[in-house]
């Protein structure tokens, strides 16, 4: 389940449904989809084929059509990433820059987990969230935000798309931004 951490207070807030009014409140879209619809065999696979993914897509298959049908998605894909990943370091490097896009950033995490950092209103600034299996958000158009692997190293998302050009990265100087 998703939790939150406010880079400059500290503060951490846990339970479904604070962490989706915290985040409703910062504009970012929270919700919760039923992991277990995935095959267990599945849950716990992070290098994955084209026949693991399409199994995947369609284990979710209502739940993305639902998402895509209210908020305009048109393409939908599988990324994973995990010590198999090629350059996996490297890559995670690569991704610890914040950025923006001219296009929502939604991900509906299928296994593992990871941390969206994603700058909030002013008083809130820069926040951690952890997201894990069922967990579905977007990160609004032109909100700073990066995201990272926790230590386990293992994630696998459904990515949702209106155009695929509208998710290239434009990195943002942010002085206000503090390094974990
Ligand atoms: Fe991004």
């Amino acid at each position: 389940m998703a939790q939150i951490r406010i880079r400059n207070t500290e503060q951490v807030i846990t339970g479904e449904e604070n962490v989706r009014a915290f985040l409703n409140d910062q504009g970012v879209l929270y919700e919760h989809w039923d992991a277990a619809k995935l095959p267990e065999a599945l849950r716990h696979r992070f290098n994955l084929s084209d026949e693991d993914k399409e199994q995947i897509l369609a284990a979710f298959d209502v739940e993305i059509r639902d998402l895509a049908s209210r908020r305009g998605y048109l393409t939908w894909d599988i990324i994973s990433l995990s010590d198999a990943t090629p350059n996996i370091e490297e890559l995670l490097k690569k991704f610890e820059q914040v950025h923006t896009h001219t296009e929502d950033e939604v991900r509906a995490i299928t296994a593992g987990e990871g941390i969206f950092v994603i700058k909030g209103s002013d008083e809130v600034g820069y926040m951690d969230v952890l997201v894990e299996e069922g967990d579905v958000i977007s990160v609004p158009e032109n909100i700073p935000h990066f995201f990272t692997l926790t230590e386990s190293k293992k994630i696998v998302a459904v990515r949702l798309f209106i155009e695929t050009e509208g998710w290239i990265a434009h990195p943002f100087e942010d002085p206000a931004f503090i390094k974990a």
